[in-house]
């Protein structure tokens, strides 16, 4: 009787141990899936889902660019009818190469870069619309129209502003690590995905670099724009976006921006 009554509690027991195994279990897997959740929502663990690989880059230039004119009707509100935009915070998409539009709106997509107003409206895009949309604003021209009620370019800067800027420019500042801005943004080199500035508002320009020194634009691989702006001080933020709000960057010496 005593070894049936054993038995029976060790059952018991062995129950009730099941029983707290599987909770264990179902808490283990329900912490687990919140940490995913939980890193995914940290922008700069990752900070972009976009890699150059050649499938990436032909799916940015597989584009057609008449869709294209037809979808940014969406966008001119905003971006303006020829994608020079008559608001400085708002940038200008003319003449800005294919890889990085395709970039940026495929990063509002991800929600790896934030704006409350571009997310929703580049998550309404098909991965087709958004390769339309590019091919159609890299074709757009650069030149002035002086119909466009365009904001670019703005007053030039005072000479120590420009002095500032246009060294920064060309030269960085090797005692801080800072490259200069044209050895990645053109016109000496061009690299995949990074923006001319040359035709960009710089009002636009002025809060990239503040939200990039603040980590909250957080979407630039490897980081070179997060520690480049954060090694700027205020007064040179400010100086290299009067430079390229002016169209200094169109100057002898550089290019016209487009590619
Ligand atoms: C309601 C105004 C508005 C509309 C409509 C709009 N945009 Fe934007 N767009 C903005 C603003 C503001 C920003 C800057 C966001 C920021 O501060 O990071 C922006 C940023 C962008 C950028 C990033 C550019 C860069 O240099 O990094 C792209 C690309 C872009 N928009 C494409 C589009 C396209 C394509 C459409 C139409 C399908 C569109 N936008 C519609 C206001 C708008
Ligand atoms: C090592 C290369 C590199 C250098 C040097 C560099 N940048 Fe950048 N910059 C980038 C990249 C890459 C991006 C695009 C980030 C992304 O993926 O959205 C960028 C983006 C920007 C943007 C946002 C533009 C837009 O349309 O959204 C501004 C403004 C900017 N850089 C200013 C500067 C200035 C000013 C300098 C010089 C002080 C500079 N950069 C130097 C690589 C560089």
């Amino acid at each position: 009787m005593r070894v049936k009554g054993e038995t029976v509690r060790r059952n018991k027991r062995q129950g009730g141990y099941d029983w707290s195994f599987l909770w264990l279990a179902v808490a283990v897997v329900a912490t687990g899936s919140m940490m995913l959740v939980a890193s995914d929502s940290v922008p700069e663990r990752i900070p972009s889902y976009v890699s150059w690989t050649p499938e990436t880059i032909a799916a940015a230039y597989s584009g057609d660019d008449f869709r294209g004119m037809l979808l940014a009707k969406r966008c001119e509100h905003c971006h303006g009818a020829e994608g020079f935009s008559d608001r400085g915070s708002t940038p200008n998409l003319a003449g800005i190469d294919r890889l990085t539009i395709w970039k940026e709106l495929e990063d509002f997509r991800s929600r790896k870069r934030t704006s409350r107003v571009m997310e929703p409206i580049a998550e309404s895009l098909s991965s087709r619309d958004v390769a339309d949309l590019v091919a159609y604003y890299a074709r757009l021209p650069v030149f002035a129209d002086l119909q466009d009620n365009r904001n670019f370019p703005q007053a030039r800067p005072d000479p120590s502003h420009a002095g500032m800027a246009s060294h920064l420019v060309s030269f960085g500042d090797g005692g801080r690590g800072i490259p200069p801005c044209q050895s990645c943004h053109g016109p000496v080199a061009y690299r995949p995905g990074v923006p001319s500035l040359a035709n960009q508002n710089g009002e636009y320009v002025l809060s990239q670099l503040e939200a990039f020194a603040g980590g909250t634009r957080a979407n630039d691989i490897n980081m070179p724009m997060r520690t480049i702006s954060s090694l700027l001080t205020e007064d040179e933020r400010q100086a290299l976006a009067e430079y390229y709000g002016a169209g200094l960057g169109l100057q002898p010496g550089s290019s016209s921006g487009a590619r």
